[in-house]
């Protein structure tokens, strides 16, 4: 490397999540005294400590043995909203399900409702405040969704809200026009749809107001046959599908994403073995939702099947007021090395590696020459803290696009 670098980390443990996919789901690709060297914003360098001693750079970073981790990935957050959902969690305690709760109007329609009624700043506001909390712990790159709108204009200032966001973290919209039925429209549940199909998705496309196109496939939601032609006309216009499925029943979801070359199928908690093959052989990532499940005391997807079927396993904080009030990424996979058959160093990929697939994005959530310098390095030199603590693992620095965007001293 001749020319100057522009950041060099060096003295680090270099956690790189590069080894071959599926080769061995335990292998990190760790460098030990390692070092990482970064230019207009994309990794430049990466090998050893004493190979990086005759590089020349404007800035240098002695990180004193920490691990350095490719930014995480949080790839399914319902980060814009507003409204508490509090209530509904204490009757859900006191023996009512989300379910039943749904159908007499409240759950996700009341959400919608404080939704509507807020200013784009306010949204913004609470939405950014989230999101800093997810950059503390060395989340990099969320993805967001719409879908407590529902209606034209509502479903456009929450993708609005979204692009806006966008900084440290750097954001990726979905559209979740499909969440549930709105309520102005439950007795003509195939108007709104045809809304979502010819209006809303040709639209969302042709201004790039979002990447993705999320569907909520499940009771008291979006049955199969109008999934499709979502996922039809999302496709068609150039959105990648993804979904939430398999939540509360198997209503061959799953099967149906993979037709459809998704990038992934969230929840999972009901799969059968034909759909998890269909995913494997289609490359669809499966995203699993710890905090969902735990809030909703369900059991946990069977990760085993999955890895059986070839399936890739990413894990997301599901940020959303009814199901999953939780900022925390690395919390998540805590939880979910301690209810699944998940290793501690499997639970890092699913962050990184493997999330990247879940957004779709290639050039994030591994440590190698020319991918986008985002980084997040840790108070400890060894990577499997993430999972192991239950919560608030803080990022000490925090790089995005080679910047330094987060410091914490404490
Ligand atoms: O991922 N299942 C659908 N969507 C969310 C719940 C949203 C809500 O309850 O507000 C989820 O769990
Ligand atoms: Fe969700």
């Amino acid at each position: 490397m001749r020319s100057e670098l522009d950041f060099l980390i060096v003295n680090a443990r270099v956690v790189s999540c590069t080894a071959p996919s599926g080769a061995a789901r335990n292998d990190l690709g760790i460098i030990d005294k390692g070092a990482v060297g970064i230019k207009a914003g994309v990794i430049a360098f990466v090998g050893t400590h004493h190979e990086a001693l005759s590089l020349r750079t404007k800035q240098k970073l002695d990180v004193k043995g920490r691990v350095v981790l490719p930014g995480l990935i949080d790839p399914h957050t319902h980060a814009v909203f507003e409204g508490s959902r509090i209530d509904e969690f204490a009757r859900r305690k006191s023996g009512e399900d989300y379910l039943s709760i749904s159908k007499s109007g409240g759950g996700i329609q009341s959400t919608v409702r404080a939704t509507r009624q807020a200013s784009p700043e306010l949204l913004l506001k609470s939405a950014k405040r989230r999101l800093s909390a997810m950059l503390r712990h060395g989340v990099t790159t969320v993805e967001v969704k719409s879908g407590y709108g529902l209606d034209v204009p509502s479903e456009l200032k929450l993708l609005a809200v979204a692009k806006k966001l966008s900084g440290a973290p750097q954001t990726l919209a979905t559209f979740l026009g499909a969440h549930v039925i709105p309520e102005e429209y439950c007795d003509e549940p195939e108007v709104y749809v045809d809304l979502i199909c010819e209006t809303l998705i040709p639209k969302i496309a042709k201004e790039k107001l979002a990447s993705s196109c999320d569907v909520y496939l499940d009771d008291g939601a979006y049955s199969y046959e109008q999934a499709e032609r979502i996922w039809q006309s999302a496709v068609a216009h150039g959105l990648k599908a993804k979904g939430h499925v398999g939540q509360f029943s198997d209503q061959r979801g799953a099967e149906l994403l993979a037709r459809f070359s998704a990038l992934s199928a969230d929840h999972l908690e009901h799969v059968s073995d034909d759909d998890l093959a269909a995913m494997g052989k289609a490359g669809v990532v499966a995203v699993l939702l710890p905090g969902a499940w735990l809030t909703l005391g369900q059991q946990p997807p069977d990760v085993e099947r999955m890895r059986y079927y070839g399936v890739k396993l990413a894990i997301g904080s599901d940020c959303n007021p009814g199901t999953s009030p939780c900022t925390d990424l690395p919390l998540c996979a805590a939880i979910a090395v301690r209810q699944c058959a998940m290793s501690l160093e499997e639970a890092i990929l699913a962050m990184t590696e493997v999330a990247s697939k879940a957004v779709g994005i290639a050039t994030i959530g591994k440590i190698c020459i020319g991918n986008q310098a985002d980084l997040a390095i840790y108070d400890s030199d060894d990577p499997r803290l993430l999972a192991y603590a239950l919560g608030d693992v803080k990022a000490r620095y925090v790089f995005i696009n080679g910047q330094l965007v987060n410091t914490n001293d404490g």
